[in-house]
């Protein structure tokens, strides 16, 4: 059976109604990464971090599934060896079905020890109010990867897409690392697909990789058809 890895980024949660980071009117551009999204930022103004993440956290709990979220479970369920890595926080693969997702940059609906990057909490509804503590004493803080911090699950990505046979790119622009740099693990006798119907940063990559240039709920779909038909049982 082969392995297949599907690795996720914002553009795969778009069409459910969350905006991505980088495209033009993107997260990025009505947030300064420094403000909300670093640790010092998170020392110098900590009410203005979880702010920022619980307005993320009430948009998720709003959001649904989209058909791209859904056809990658369908993958994972016709092709038991799929593995599903994600650089987004938030929880539409888990609520659409999709089993054992590797969260790169952390989880909107969990929070985390200050002192223990990995002791997380899950958290009831939308709403973190600042002080709360963890059970080992320490502040809650959402559980988010910020921009400096060090990648816990990154060894274990890599580790999975060492033993790709097939990579399934979706909805990233491949800007930041080192999530970006886990196309660097797919074995060369691998096939790279990339859903997007922008132009993510292929950099060395570009001659190996299949882009259907197309939306996530149109693009998907159709990939995970063609999938389940040439690998399925
Ligand atoms: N379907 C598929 N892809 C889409 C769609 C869509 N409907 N709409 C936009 N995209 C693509 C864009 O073309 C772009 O390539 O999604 C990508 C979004 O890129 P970014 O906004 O940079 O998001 P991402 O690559 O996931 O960002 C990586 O940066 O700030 C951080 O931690 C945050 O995990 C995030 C990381």
């Amino acid at each position: 059976m082969k392995n297949i890895v599907v690795f996720t980024g914002a553009g795969v949660s778009a069409e459910s109604g969350l905006g991505t980071f980088r495209d033009s009117d993107g997260l990025w551009e009505k947030y300064r990464i420094e403000d909300v999204c670093t640790h010092e930022a998170w020392l110098r103004n900590p009410q203005l971090c979880v702010d920022f993440y619980n307005a993320r956290r009430r948009d998720t709990l709003a959001a649904q599934p989209n058909a791209a979220h859904y056809a990658i479970t369908k993958l994972q369920e016709a092709i038991p060896n799929t593995r599903i890595i994600t650089q987004n926080i938030d929880d539409l693969h888990e609520r659409a079905g999709s089993k054992d997702v590797v969260h790169l940059h952390g989880e909107i609906v969990k929070l985390r020890s200050e002192n223990d990057e990995l002791a997380t909490v899950p958290l009831q509804g939308w709403e973190q109010h600042y002080g709360d503590r963890h059970p080992d004493g320490s502040l809650l803080r959402p559980y988010i990867v910020f921009f400096g911090e060090g990648v816990p699950y990154f060894p274990q990505a890599c580790a999975i897409a060492s033993e790709a046979d097939i990579l399934v790119v979706v909805g990233t622009s491949l800007n930041v690392y080192p999530a970006a740099s886990l196309l660097q693990y797919a074995p060369i006798s691998s096939t790279i697909y990339v859903v997007d119907p922008g132009m993510p940063e292929f950099g060395i990559y570009r001659d190996r990789i299949q882009h259907l240039r197309k939306k996530a709920s149109e693009g998907v779909p159709e990939l995970v058809d063609m999938l389940i038909k040439r690998y399925g049982a």
